[in-house]
């Protein structure tokens, strides 16, 4: 068994940025589970599915493999063997994300690669329901998060730099959807596992959450 980090939040609250840094402070591999539903979304997406239509969804899950590799450090994201890591990170891929990740049938195919990456390696995984549900005895399990507002300008400056035209009420929108979703599904929804750490980051330097982070790890 790996020493595991649960790191568990709402969309936007610096998750990834915050667990890639505690990863390669502590030597850890960082899995980002949310790309992997985003993987999947991306299957769904290129289909013409509606994240509506559950049983398409189920149907399409058959002919998808999500794999997951290394490049540099970085974590890849495969679909049926090709790299889609640049796909993933759009308001369009993140909303069928949210929508699918509801049905069991779509978690349960992404549930053993999770359990698998840590059982074998010492990693910070992100995600939903990694404290709750995937990792249950995680070595440390941490519940990031942050207001609505910080959270919604953060991904607003992270998608403009990349080119989206999106607006910052547009993003607030979506955000809080998502979060209602991700909060309210009736399998793994997000919450705070009991024995987690809460951290809010609203106003908190990216520094000094790693450095909170990095205090209750080995
Ligand atoms: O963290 P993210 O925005 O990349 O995640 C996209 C969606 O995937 C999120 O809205 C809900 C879902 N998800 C999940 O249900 N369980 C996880 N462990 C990770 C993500």
């Amino acid at each position: 068994m790996g020493y595991n980090v649960a790191i568990d939040g709402p969309a936007g609250a610096g998750k990834s940025t915050i667990a890639k840094l505690v990863a390669k402070e502590k030597g850890y591999i960082y899995v980002d589970t949310g790309a992997m539903y985003r993987g999947l979304a991306v299957h769904f997406l290129k289909k013409g599915l509606s994240g509506d239509d559950k049983k398409a969804v189920i149907d399409a899950c058959d002919d998808a493999k999500v794999t997951i590799g290394y490049e540099n450090g970085i974590q890849q994201i495969y679909l049926n063997g090709e790299n889609i890591t640049e796909q993933l990170r759009t308001e369009k891929v993140g909303n069928m994300a949210s929508k699918t990740s509801v049905i069991p049938e779509v978690r349960a195919k992404l549930l053993e690669l999770q359990r698998s990456l840590a059982r074998e390696k010492d990693v910070i995984m992100d995600g939903r329901d990694i404290g709750t549900n995937i990792l249950p005895d995680a070595d440390v399990k941490i519940y990031l998060t942050a207001s609505v507002e910080t959270r919604a300008k953060r991904r607003y400056e992270e998608l403009s730099a990349k080119g989206e035209h999106i607006t910052l009420e547009k993003i607030m929108t979506d955000i809080k959807e998502r979060d209602h979703r991700d909060m309210t599904r009736e399998v793994a929804p997000l919450k705070q596992a009991e024995d987690a750490i809460l951290v809010d980051s609203s106003n908190m330097t990216i520094d000094e959450v790693v450095r909170t982070i990095c205090d209750h790890c080995r």
